[in-house]
Parts: structure tokens; sequence; C-alpha cells
């Protein structure tokens, strides 16, 4: 995922910008559920929504990928409640879905350790990913048990064992080599991230890919964002002037 040739995204009054890749940090489901008195599961389900409509909207402008941050390694810490609905979510949402992404032309992929997950919702994921896997438009990539930490200790076990066989030499690991062994292999360089809610970090989430990634933080809560709000972030980067360490 070095920074390589870009192909222009529709943004907001009629302008383009090099965007190809956007990424973003979910957060602000439970807030938006205490606002309202709700329990935290409706805020959850409010958050899917939010999901069907930036996949749709990223589609509709040209994006090439959009990669959301639906479960984090570390939300296993969660009570079991709320993981339980976390994930009764997903499954509703790839049956409740999984037509509209194929007919949208949604390729739909997975990164993390996501084969942690019960057994049937592995191969329901799998089974989505199958089916949308010639797809040409969006590539919509959901992190899924995923850490950034846990994707470079996996790549870097992967490569010490590979080291060992004899089958790699260590010289010859590289930021490419490392790059095409990561979850996101493949995928266009990570240009933009959001994080909605407020909450100003990373947590974990494409340590390696946001070497160079602009970063942008919304007050928004992730049940309130929108295509006006995806909009809104691309015309915040277009305005920014993206220099990859150089002047
Ligand atoms: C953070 O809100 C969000 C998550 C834990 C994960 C995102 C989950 C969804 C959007 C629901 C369904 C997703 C799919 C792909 C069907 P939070 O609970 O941390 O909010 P808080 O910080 O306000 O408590």
């Amino acid at each position: 995922m070095s920074p390589g040739s870009a192909s222009p995204a529709a943004i907001p009054g009629g302008g383009v910008a090099c965007v190809r890749h956007v990424a973003i940090i979910m957060d602000g489901n439970g807030r938006w559920a205490k606002r309202r008195h709700l329990p935290r599961v409706a805020g959850h389900r409010q958050g899917m929504e939010a999901v069907r409509r930036t996949i749709r909207a990223a589609g509709e402008i040209g994006l090439e990928a959009l990669t959301l941050y639906a479960f984090s390694s570390e939300n296993w810490r969660r009570p079991v409640d709320e993981i339980n609905d976390l994930m009764g979510l997903l499954r509703l949402y790839l049956k409740r879905e999984i037509d509209e992404l194929d007919r949208n032309g949604v390729r739909l992929r997975l990164i993390g350790d996501y084969h942690k997950f019960a057994p049937d919702l592995v191969e329901q994921l799998e089974a989505a990913v199958a089916r949308t896997a010639n797809n040409q438009g969006l590539t919509a990539v959901l992190a899924l048990n995923y850490g950034g930490q846990d994707e470079i200790v996996r790549v870097a076990r992967r490569m010490a064992e590979a080291a060992k066989a004899g089958t790699l030499d260590p010289a010859a690991i590289d930021i490419d080599l490392i790059d095409d062994h990561l979850d996101t292999a493949g995928l266009p360089p990570l240009d933009l991230m959001i994080r909605t809610s407020g909450e100003v970090r990373l947590s974990n989430f494409l340590l390696w890919q946001a070497a160079y990634a602009e970063l942008l933080f919304t007050d928004t809560l992730w049940p309130d964002f929108d295509r006006a709000a995806l909009e809104d972030a691309l015309a915040a980067f277009g305005a920014r002037e993206r220099r990859f360490g150089g002047r």
C-alpha cells in the first residue's frame, strides 16, 4: 500500500479529490442510545443503519475501498450480552443486505482474525465474501476481531516461520513485502481515516496503513453518520495538502 496512482472520486461541489480508500472508526453508538435513554443495543442497531447508508454512499461517490472498524480485538472485553448483540446485528446485516450489496456491485472483504467468531457466523461471512468476489464496484472491508498490533504480529510470525524454513531471506523484507502480507494486501493505500464521536485516537486501527493517511475527527455520533457527513469529510480531505514526507 505505498502511495500510488490515484483515481479521482467525486466530492461535493463537483470537484474531485484523489481519494481511493477511506477507513472509519465507528464510535458513539452507546452515547447515541444513552442520550435517548435507550439500551446500548438500540445505538448499535442505528449504527448498523449508518453502515448501510455509508456503504451505499461510498459506492455512489466512487470510492474504491471503505474499511469499517466493526469489531476490535479489544471489544471482547465488553459484557457478553453486548458482544452477543453485536454478533446478532452482524448476522442480521449480512442476511438483510447481501442482495443489495451484490446488486450494487459491492465486493465484501474481511480483515482481522474473524475465525475466532462462531462457526455459523464465519460461514455466513465467507459465503458473502465468495458471492461478491467478482463484483467490480466498491470494496467494503469489515474489520472483525481486528487489531493493528495483532495484524503486525501475525505478519512477523509468518515471516519468521518462512525465514526459519529457508523460504524467505530476511534481507528481502521491506515495506512492500510487509504490505503484501498484511490483511489489507491489494487494497489501495489508505487516504483518509475518519473517527466519529469526538474521540481523538486510533484505537489500534490500521496502524501500519495509517502512516500517511489524513486523519479526520468529527463530533457526529456514528448512528447519525450519513452521506452528507461522508461528503463533508471528503471535502475537508480535498482541502488538505498531502506531502508524504516531502516538502
Ligand atoms: C462503537 O460504539 C461501535 C462499535 C463497538 C462497533 C460498531 C458496530 C456497529 C456499527 C453495529 C453493527 C455493525 C455492522 C457491521 C452490522 P460504542 O459502543 O463504543 O459507543 P460509545 O463509545 O458511545 O459507548
